[in-house]
């Protein structure tokens, strides 16, 4: 798991010349990192995450993914890079909420192709590793906000990625519920996933081993 960013630009479409979102900002991102992605609002803190995982795409400067320049990569290696090499964790969870805990997990084995035995088999040991054993067939709506995170990290989980993206995965839960995401981040980290998470809780980011602080969209000395 590689990543390296030279110079990176973002720019979005809109007013008269677009909204410059980054504008050129370099790092690498080695195997085994826990990267903290810090600054104020509007700084290109989810620009640069959607980008790094191959959700957006730059509109300068070069990234690499595993060696690889993205945009010679074609729409559908792009999407086999994200299924089975990335984990996304959002704010707002992301979960289909007319489904169970269970079946959320199961989405990415399903569009992976994986047999349904097997798919229920992962999914409900997923939950059980994100300490949701129990919970299988409860629905999003009937789990608390540290739950549901924990049901979106499972999902995430679910393709056994190299790489955990995290935008805000803290920012809808309590003090308590937070601590216990993060530390559920920390221990997958532990087994060797790579993890960028974008936070702005100060104590948060001191814990990772590196800080990646934006402004502006340019990189903070
Ligand atoms: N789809 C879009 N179209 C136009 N401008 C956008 C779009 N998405 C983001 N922007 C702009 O790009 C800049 C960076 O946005 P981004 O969402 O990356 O910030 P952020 O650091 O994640 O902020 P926050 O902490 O509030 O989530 C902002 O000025 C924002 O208004
Ligand atoms: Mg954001």
């Amino acid at each position: 798991m590689s990543i390296r960013c030279a110079d990176l630009a973002k720019v979005y479409e809109g007013g008269k010349s677009g909204w410059p979102a980054l504008r050129g900002v370099s790092f690498e991102i080695k195997t085994g990192e826990f990267v903290a992605v810090t600054g104020p609002s509007g700084c290109g803190k989810s620009t640069l995450l959607n980008i790094i995982g191959l959700l957006d795409e730059p509109s300068g400067g070069k990234y690499e993914f595993n060696g690889r320049n993205v945009v010679s990569m074609t729409d559908q290696e792009r999407s086999e890079a994200r299924l089975g090499q990335i984990g996304f964790v959002f704010q707002s969870f992301h979960l289909l909420n007319r489904m169970s805990s269970l079946e959320n997990v199961c989405l990415p084995l399903l569009y992976a192709g994986i047999d349904s035995r097997e798919m229920k088999v992962r999914a409900s040991s997923l939950l059980h590793k994100v300490g949701l054993k129990g919970k299988e067939r409860k629905t999003p709506l009937e789990l608390s906000g540290g739950e549901r995170q924990r049901v979106a990290i499972a999902r995430a989980l679910a393709n056994s990625p190299r790489l955990i993206l995290a935008d805000e995965p803290t920012g809808n839960l309590d003090t308590a519920s937070s601590r216990e995401i993060v530390d559920l981040l920390f221990g997958l980290n532990a087994e060797g996933i790579t993890v960028v998470m974008v936070t702005h809780d100060k104590e948060i980011a001191a814990r990772a081993g590196r800080n990646i602080k934006l402004r502006d969209g340019r990189l903070e000395e």
